[in-house]
């Protein structure tokens, strides 16, 4: 159903997709209200972020500068790079390209990162907090963690989702992430973005229209995907934020808002993304984790509440 809304949606103005993507708005509205636990939020002492927290809930999104250092992130970029090289860690990577194949598979990926690359828009890790488990320990990183109960004022988050990703520059045209979309997995959602190289214009930053988390024209339900210039028209030129970063430094966002991964102008960008919400995405598989004592390092009870919605490797 969803596949079809989108081909159709694509095409012409659809009422459809109007009365879809409306209804779904006020499903996921609904649920949230419904599920919506009212505790208190108990945090300990003075918030050290609470004004970015202002500036994340007025403009929807922000940057937080060095909260890694760059030996850290290096680690974690070389961890990208060894898991990247056997196949059986990437999920399925849908080929972009007009040839005779639609996914990437071994006899393409056994020729190399920089052959395969030209086909696809970007390769994905499966199930990362398995096979790279110190992701599950940034996941569950105190600071990011208040934000989010802060963000949603409630001590009753989770997280929702993982993706540990690389995308390349190649000639393809944009994809389907690299357009404008609103994410309607949740009624709200925060994204913690954390880039594994310097990014800059020509390397895909990610790209928020501000304040679009609060307000969009119920128009703009007749279509899941929407390019630059109607984004434009509507908010301004000087509405959209480009997370342009260097190396350490944290995106938060919520997506529920209009975004998208720029198209790159050169060589790739790699990223870990982490979702936090107050309960289960829809459509979205669920988060797989290890037991809990295969962790190289201590989860305490509260941090395995967070991880509620995760499904524990047998
Ligand atoms: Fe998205």
């Amino acid at each position: 159903m969803k596949i079809i809304i989108k081909k159709l949606d694509s095409k012409f103005f659809n009422i459809f997709s109007l009365i879809n993507y409306t209804f779904i708005d006020l499903t996921l509205l609904f649920n949230f209200y419904l599920n919506f636990k009212k505790s208190k939020l108990h945090l300990k002492g003075n918030f050290a972020y609470s004004d970015e927290l202002k500036t994340l809930k007025s403009e929807g999104v922000i940057k937080i500068k060095k909260v890694y250092n760059s030996s850290t992130i290096k680690e974690l970029e070389k961890e990208f790079d060894y898991l990247k090289d056997n196949f059986k860690n990437l999920s399925r990577a849908k080929i972009e390209a007009k040839i005779n194949k639609k996914f990437l598979d071994e006899q393409f990926f056994s020729k190399g990162e920089k052959y395969y690359k030209r086909f696809l828009k970007n390769i994905q890790i499966n199930d990362p907090f398995i096979k790279a488990p110190q992701l599950l320990k940034i996941a569950l990183n105190q600071t990011f963690i208040d934000i989010a109960k802060n963000y949603f004022n409630t001590d009753h988050i989770y997280i929702t989702g993982v993706n540990f990703r690389r995308s390349y520059f190649n000639h393809l045209p944009a994809s389907d992430t690299q357009m404008y979309h609103r994410d309607r997995n949740s009624f709200k959602i925060l994204k913690v973005f954390i880039y594994l190289n310097n990014v800059d214009e020509d390397i895909g930053p990610f790209q928020y229209v501000l304040k679009s988390h609060k307000k969009w024209p119920l128009l703009s339900n007749r279509k899941y995907r929407w390019d630059d210039d109607y984004i434009k028209k509507i908010y301004g030129s000087k509405s959209i934020f480009s997370a342009t970063s260097s190396v350490g430094d944290v995106i938060i966002a919520d997506t529920t808002g209009f975004h998208k991964g720029k198209n790159l102008n050169k060589r790739y960008r790699t990223m870990l993304t982490l979702n936090y919400s107050t309960f289960a995405e829809k459509e979205s598989k669920k988060v797989k984790i290890k037991k809990f004592e295969s962790y190289p390092f201590k989860i305490s009870d509260e941090q395995k509440n967070i991880l509620k919605y995760s499904s524990v490797e047998t």
